[in-house]
């Protein structure tokens, strides 16, 4: 995909006023103490939201998004920024396939000092070439409703609401196509 970036699922990512680029490639076991890193520096808005409010150790997180990485129906997308020869970590999503609902689902996070720089919307990209290549054809996920960023970022990307959210929730997908 990219000289630069060889693990690299789509391409990088150019921060404004040439802040540097950003790389989406999937996760591999070296990587539990940065994500860990990455979990522990979001604010504890993004974090309540990443975790939909629940309590969440970031080691343990971790090295579960890792765990979970790399197998059949699983991956770990992360965004790394590029800084004097070393990868620092600006965003993650941990996507995963309900067999039995036939659908992907994620969820998904962006440092809060790199949001509304397009890493989100770079991951659901790649989120979703990876999906095609593993044959899933449809892709699912529910937000808060008051969850504004998810829901722009997620209508930005094709989602559609499927109208089966309640008064607190909101469900969205998109099907999956070459
Ligand atoms: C949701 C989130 C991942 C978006 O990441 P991001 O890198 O900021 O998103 P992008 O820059 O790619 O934005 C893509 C589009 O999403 C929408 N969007 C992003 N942030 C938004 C906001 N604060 N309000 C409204 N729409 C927003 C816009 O349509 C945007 O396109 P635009 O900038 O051209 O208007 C990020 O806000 C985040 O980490 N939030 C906290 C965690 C969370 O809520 N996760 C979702 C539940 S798992």
């Amino acid at each position: 995909m990219s000289q630069l970036f060889p693990g690299a699922v789509v391409e990088p990512v150019e921060l404004a006023e040439a802040k540097g680029l950003v790389c989406i490639r999937t996760a591999s076991a070296s990587d539990v103490e940065n994500l860990s890193v990455y979990f522990t520096g979001l604010s504890a808005t993004s974090r309540n939201k990443r975790f939909s409010g629940a309590r969440a150790d970031p080691g343990a997180v971790a090295a579960e998004c890792i765990a979970k990485s790399g197998g059949l129906d699983h991956f770990t997308l992360l965004a790394e920024l590029r800084e004097d020869g070393r990868g620092r970590i600006v965003g993650e999503a941990r996507y995963a396939y309900d067999a039995a609902a036939r659908h992907g689902e994620f969820a998904i996070s962006v440092a809060d000092a790199f949001q509304r720089n397009g890493v989100g919307l770079q991951m659901m990209t790649a989120m979703e070439t990876l999906a095609i290549d593993l044959g899933h054809e449809m892709i699912a996920a529910e937000t808060a409703r008051t969850n504004a960023e998810m829901r722009g970022l997620a209508r930005k990307a094709g989602f559609s609401d499927t109208g089966l959210g309640d008064w607190q929730s909101v469900h969205l997908a998109k099907r999956l196509s070459r």
